[in-house]
């Protein structure tokens, strides 16, 4: 494991980090997300201390990815976009068959680079439905209004759903008609961010809701030199080291935390052993933090790591063999000239 040396960051957090003083903290009882509670009790209650990767996307956090997608680093968004502009007209094609496309997306956010697939769906065959599905009420409605304005022949059907929740439960998609088959995209490499067993459990539900013919395509980032690996997650400017801080600053505003930000660093470091990219929070002092929603103060060794996100890279047959254990069949894979990423369209058998 080689460690990618944190830059000097010029993004700032867009909101204090600092320590609540006891007269600015709320005295009236406040209602906490449950979840975000039990996830982070859990997780710095643990041995080696963890939070999950989505507690990354509160709003400050969601605008801090976007502006990642834009590095000259983060090349995944880039180089998928390439491939999804080349082969695109090709990808719905094979995905339709002799039956009408209809279109849904896991994690839609803000549906960029969907819009080149629903150009080309409309180009084949007049119109789209599109159904993008995502926790963030606001993320879709703003894709509705951008798409449906953008790309005439469209319609949006949002749906608000956490389509990573329950435990083996189904993905609910709604119905399709005899004529239709349907494409799910599940683009951006998002697959990446879960453990092997969870992205396999994922597919295996969404399999489920899904009948035979259709199909998945599936944006997976590739495994290749280390240094452009590490760079994506250690950009110069410091924007990832401010999307990893935010974590902590979005403790401090949900849960009356006290973290001070500043006094962890952000590391991204490439564990090869399990071919991730890694990013952690590292203590730069001995310190106590408390979290008030928590009830709970948390001790921190110098140099001690929060793990906050896990960012798997596929090797050759892997993506391939993820499809097969969730029963799709891996029917074309289109990549990039350098080989970097990769986007699978999984039929499901
Ligand atoms: C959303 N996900 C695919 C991104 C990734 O590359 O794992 C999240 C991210 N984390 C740091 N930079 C971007």
């Amino acid at each position: 494991m080689r460690h990618g040396k944190e830059k000097m960051p010029r993004f700032q957090l867009p909101h204090p980090t600092k320590r609540m003083t006891t007269a600015t903290f709320p005295t009236v009882r406040r209602q906490f997300d449950r979840r975000v509670v039990a996830a982070v009790r859990e997780g710095l209650s643990a041995p080696r201390k963890r939070l999950p990767a989505w507690l990354f996307y509160d709003e400050a956090g969601s605008r801090l990815f976007d502006a990642i997608t834009e590095l000259p680093e983060y090349y995944l968004t880039r180089t998928e976009r390439g491939i999804l502009a080349a082969h695109g007209a090709e990808m719905v094609a094979r995905a339709a068959g002799d039956r009408q496309l209809r279109v849904a997306e896991l994690g839609a956010g803000s549906a960029d680079k969907t819009r080149l697939l629903l150009r080309a769906v409309v180009a084949m065959q007049g119109m789209a439905v599109y159904e993008p599905i995502d926790v963030s009420a606001s993320a879709l409605h703003a894709a509705r209004v951008r798409i449906e304005r953008e790309i005439t022949g469209v319609t949006v059907a949002p749906r608000v759903m956490d389509y990573t929740d329950g435990d083996g439960g189904r993905l609910t998609l709604g119905p399709v008609e005899e004529h239709e088959r349907r494409l799910v995209l599940y683009i951006g490499s998002s697959i990446g961010n879960f453990e092997p067993a969870q992205a396999k459990q994922l597919l295996r539900r969404l399999r489920v809701g899904l009948r035979a013919g259709d199909s998945v395509l599936l944006g997976v980032d590739l495994i290749k030199a280390e240094a452009p690996m590490v760079a994506a997650y250690n950009d110069a400017e410091g924007v990832t080291a401010a999307f990893n801080r935010n974590l902590l600053a979005r403790l401090n505003r949900e849960l009356g935390a006290e973290f001070d930000a500043e006094g962890f660093a952000h590391r991204a470091v490439w564990n090869g052993a399990e071919s991730r990219i890694e990013m952690h929070l590292v203590s730069d002092r001995k310190q106590r933090v408390h979290m008030g929603a928590l009830d709970l103060t948390v001790e921190f060794a110098a140099g001690e790591s929060i793990h906050t996100e896990n960012s798997y890279k596929y090797g050759p047959g892997q993506t391939e063999t993820l499809l097969a254990e969730a029963r799709f069949q891996a029917e074309a894979t289109w990549t990039d000239p350098r080989g970097w990423f990769a986007v699978c369209l999984g039929r499901a058998i």
